[in-house]
């Protein structure tokens, strides 16, 4: 069974579509990227993956359910969002953000039990921040903040994980770190994931599916869809170029002109 199920879908805000006519499945346990300048509608699309916003026409399935159904499906998505969507006007530590992820499963007027505390700080430390629990979010790095933000969604125990733009403005060194973990957390825990990002070098080699998204269209294809020239042309309205080493690893460049 598909986990995820789009068929002829229109997605968009107040009737005003940013893409039409999206259909695809995803198949448990697979890996897809979501790729394409700003604007073209990466963020709009997890939303409707996740229900915050319905689809102007067609229909989202999503672990049985309708996507915008307010049902048990919702608890078994873990979900990062990009960077710039979170910032705690309060000074939270890594600990509270990380528990904050378990509030959907329990309910808002529930406290957190022990038990909890001691499931964020495991995830904590799977992250690689066993020391900074109670550190300050704000205070954190961009790469840190991130993997707190990861700990978070792993709080539900999720069998699909969203990631929108995790590795964005952070540095190469931080990036590959941030890639190695969510490629780990995915093949360990059998999860299917989407990724989100700008600069598919990092994860080329464990991309099954990509979406890739123009102004006003889209391409969906396997993993070789990244390395049509033509297919980038159209999407990114200028060349890019697509190198293959001796080692047979592809890189696709520029990902720098599109940044924000
Ligand atoms: N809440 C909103 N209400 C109305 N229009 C919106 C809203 N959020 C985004 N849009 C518009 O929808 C289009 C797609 O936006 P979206 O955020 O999905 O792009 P994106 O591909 O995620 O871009 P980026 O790479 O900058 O994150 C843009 O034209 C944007 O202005
Ligand atoms: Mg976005």
């Amino acid at each position: 069974m598909d986990v995820i199920v789009f068929d002829n879908v229109t997605i968009g805000y107040d009737g005003n579509p940013v893409q039409r006519g999206l259909s695809f499945g995803v198949k448990r346990g697979e890996f897809w990227a979501i790729v394409g300048p700003n604007g073209t509608g990466k963020s709009t699309l997890i939303k409707t993956i996740i229900g915050l916003l319905p689809p102007i026409s067609g229909t989202v399935y999503v672990l049985g359910c309708p996507a915008t159904h307010v049902c048990e499906h919702r608890k078994r998505i873990g979900y990062v969002p990009q960077m710039n969507e979170i910032d705690p006007m309060f000074p939270a530590t890594a600990l509270d953000i990380v528990l904050t992820g378990i509030f959907p499963k329990l309910g808002l007027f529930k406290r957190p039990s022990r038990k909890h505390v001691e499931l964020a700080l495991n995830l904590l430390d799977e992250v690689g921040l066993s020391d900074k629990a109670d550190a300050i979010f704000r205070e954190l790095s961009g790469g840190q903040k991130r993997r707190v933000l990861i700990a978070r969604a792993l709080m539900g125990k999720p069998e699909i994980l969203i990631f929108d733009e995790p590795t964005a403005g952070v540095d190469v060194a931080s990036e590959e770190q941030l890639v190695k973990l969510i490629t780990k957390l995915h093949s360990e825990n059998g999860l299917t994931t989407l990724f989100v990002t700008h600069n598919v070098n990092p994860i080329l080699d464990h991309i099954d599916k990509v979406i890739l998204l123009g102004v006003g269209f889209h391409v969906i294809g396997d993993r070789k869809t990244l390395f049509d020239r033509e297919v980038l042309r159209r999407i990114y309205g200028r060349e890019v170029d697509i190198i293959c080493t001796p080692e047979q690893k592809y890189y696709i460049l520029p990902e720098d002109h599109h940044h924000e």
